[in-house]
Order: structure tokens, then C-alpha cells, then sequence
């Protein structure tokens, strides 16, 4: 069986071949970051319009490299939900077209729990039951995962997603967008305990929540004060840009590890599962690692190229396929948070 999976849920327009046995085939991911930069985070009307005009070429080469064509497709699988509305509208206006002229099975695909199912193909074998971590852009989530598709949810941001937090973060430190990726650079010369940020939740060992939102503020002050201010002409020194970098990421990855270990101690799970753009960071990789390690927790973490959005994590649509979860035409979009239970 062959399938082909559509990713459009923000920024990213991606498509993938992929076998039953998870072999991925053909992968290929068109970011939009470049179109986004000016404006220092996704901007929903540009990301649809550039959906619009990437989808097909991006399905085409997709196949061409795979040296399938459309009618070698056994079904065609599509994120729904969660993202932005006219971006997840695209992929899945284009895959109902696919499954209706080619007269194959439409298979719903949930990102969140799609982002979770790039360390089962890591993996390369079950990793569920777990705790499932999801950091993104959009998403900073706790979820005790039954099964691939069986979420039940812990947890999660009550303000920004930590990936949110990163982006603006930068902003306001004038370095570029994504900022996960600059904010990580610029703080490899700094020193993390320079600033004391607050940790939201972190004491509170009932709580598996995150709040990213003030966190945010406490830079902003640190940097500008309280007043109106135009952050591409203040002019802060390197080092403080450093120093802050490093303080603002430690207090991130302080909240996510410390939630995450917790979630496994008050779910009694024994595996950690994470993915999302946010868990490319090195710094919360180890301290997850190392964390992990001396509790005798397993880790799996998405490796880098599947933690950023991609169609590849699609491949969670072969176990809905074999749950005989097909839709039909129906299918709509799902944009808002989900409260992913079973499916
Ligand atoms: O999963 P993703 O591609 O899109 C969503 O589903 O939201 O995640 C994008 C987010 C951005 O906010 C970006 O700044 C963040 O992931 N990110 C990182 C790193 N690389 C990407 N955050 C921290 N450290 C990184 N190395
Ligand atoms: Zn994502």
C-alpha cells in the first residue's frame, strides 16, 4: 500500500509518499519562511495564498521523486486540524479533489498527535503508551498517549505556545525570524543565569500547565522598560542580547522539562515522547536527556528534520487506515486547540 500525505496546517506547504511499512519514499517540504520574515511571525491571508500556489508543485514533485504517479496511490491522507484556517482549507480541498477523481480512501490527519508519531517513525518500533510533548509555534502541550490515535490531554500553555514565545522574544532582541533558531545561536555566548525570568507554574506540583505570556513581558521590561517602544531602534548591546537569549531559553526549558517529568510521574508512564518545532532545541534536548536518564524514563525525541512541520509525521494516517478510519467528503477543517480524545 502507498499513500500520499498533505501538510498545510500553518506555514509549510509538505507532501510524502509513504509505504505501510512506514518507508518514506519521497518527502518534500516548501517553507514560507522567507515571506513571513518581514513581519516577524506567520501572517494567516500570505501563508493561504502561498498554500494556494504551492500545493500542486509541491504534490507533483512530491511523486515525481517517489517515480509514482497519481494512479499507484492506495489513499490519500490530510492534516485537518489543528491551524490556521485558510491554511488547512488548501490541503484539504486539494486531497478530497485527489480522492474523488482517483476514487481512493480520504484519511484525516491530526497534527498534534501526527508532530507526537515522528519519534515512532524514529523510533522505528511502538512507543505508546506515552507522555507526548508537543512544543510548537502554535501548540505547548501535555498528553498521556494511549495509543497513536487515543490522546488524552494533561496539560498545556494557558497564554502563547513556547515556540510563539521564541519568535517574539527575538523580535524584540532584533534578531531574525523563526526565532527558536536565532534565539539558540545568539545564546550559545551568553550566560543563562545573567536574568532570573519567572518560571510560571513551576512550584505548583499539581499544576501541568505552562504560561508563556509573561515571560515575554518580563524581557520586554528588562529591555524597554514599561513604556511604548520601537523595538528595531533600541540599540542593545551584544552581550546583553546574549545574556538575555540564554536566560529567556533556560526559563523555557525549566517549564517544559520540569511539566514533562511530572506528567510521567503523576501518569505513572515510563516513556516521554516529544516533538514540534520547539523540541529542536539542544538546550531542551539534553536537559530532557539528562533528566530522563537519571529517572529511568525512556525518551524519544522527533529527530531534527521531523520536528518542524513536514508531511512525513503524516504517516500516522496508515494507522488510522488500519483502524478503518477512512472520511468522506464531508471532511472539513478543524482549526481550534483539540481536545484530541479517542478517535
Ligand atoms: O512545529 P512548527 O514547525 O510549527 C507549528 O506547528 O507551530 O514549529 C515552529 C516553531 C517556531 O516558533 C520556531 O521559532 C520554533 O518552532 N523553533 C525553535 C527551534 N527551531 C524552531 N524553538 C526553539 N529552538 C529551536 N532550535
Ligand atoms: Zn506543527
Amino acid at each position: 500500500m502507498i499513500i500520499l500525505t498533505i501538510e498545510s496546517t500553518c506555514d509549510e506547504t509538505a507532501a510524502a509518499v509513504i509505504t505501510e511499512q512506514f518507508e518514506v519514499l519521497s518527502s518534500v517540504v516548501a517553507s514560507q519562511e522567507n515571506l513571513h520574515r518581514k513581519f516577524n511571525g506567520v501572517v494567516p491571508e500570505i501563508a493561504a495564498r502561498a498554500h494556494v500556489e504551492r500545493i500542486l508543485p509541491v504534490i507533483d514533485e512530491t511523486l515525481d521523486r517517489a517515480g509514482i504517479g497519481l494512479s499507484d496511490l492506495n489513499a490519500i491522507a490530510v492534516a485537518n486540524e489543528p491551524g490556521l484556517a485558510g491554511s488547512l482549507l488548501v490541503g484539504v480541498v486539494a486531497a478530497k479533489a485527489l480522492s474523488l477523481a482517483y476514487d481512493i480512501p480520504l484519511v484525516a490527519v491530526n497534527h498534534l498527535q501526527a508532530h507526537i508519531f515522528a519519534c515512532r517513525l524514529a523510533a522505528e518500533k511502538n512507543v505508546f503508551p506515552c507522555v507526548g510533548l508537543i512544543v510548537s509555534g502554535g501548540h505547548s502541550n501535555l498528553y498521556k498517549c494511549n495509543t497513536a490515535l487515543d490522546f488524552n490531554p494533561l496539560g498545556g500553555t494557558i497564554d502563547d505556545a513556547a515556540g510563539e514565545a521564541f519568535d517574539k522574544v527575538a523580535t524584540m532582541l532584533g534578531l531574525p525570524y523563526p526565532g527558536g533558531p536565532s534565539i539558540s545561536k545568539a545564546a550559545l555566548e551568553g550566560d543563562d543565569k545573567a536574568y532570573h525570568f519567572p518560571r510560571p507554574f513551576l512550584k505548583d506540583r499539581q499544576s501541568l500547565d505552562f504560561s508563556f505570556s509573561g515571560l515575554k513581558t518580563a524581557v520586554r521590561y528588562e529591555l524597554a522598560g514599561q513604556g511604548q517602544v520601537d523595538f528595531s531602534k533600541l540599540d542593545i548591546p551584544k552581550q546583553k542580547v546574549a545574556d538575555v537569549a540564554a536566560s529567556f531559553q533556560a526559563a523555557v526549558v525549566d517549564c517544559l522539562a520540569s511539566k514533562a517529568m511530572l506528567a510521567l510521574q503523576q501518569s505513572g508512564m515510563n516513556t516521554l515522547c516529544v516533538g514540534g518545532g520547539v523540541a529542536a532545541n539542544h538546550v531542551l534536548r539534553d536537559r530532557l536527556q539528562h533528566e530522563c536518564s537519571t529517572a529511568g524514563v525512556t525518551l524519544h525525541i522527533a529527530p531534527f528534520k521531523l520536528c518542524t512541520d513536514n508531511a512525513v509525521m503524516g504517516a500516522i494516517a496508515i494507522e488510522r487506515l488500519k483502524a478503518g478510519l477512512v472520511e468522506d467528503l464531508s471532511l472539513d477543517i478543524s482549526p481550534g486547540l483539540l481536545r484530541i480524545g479517542k478517535s
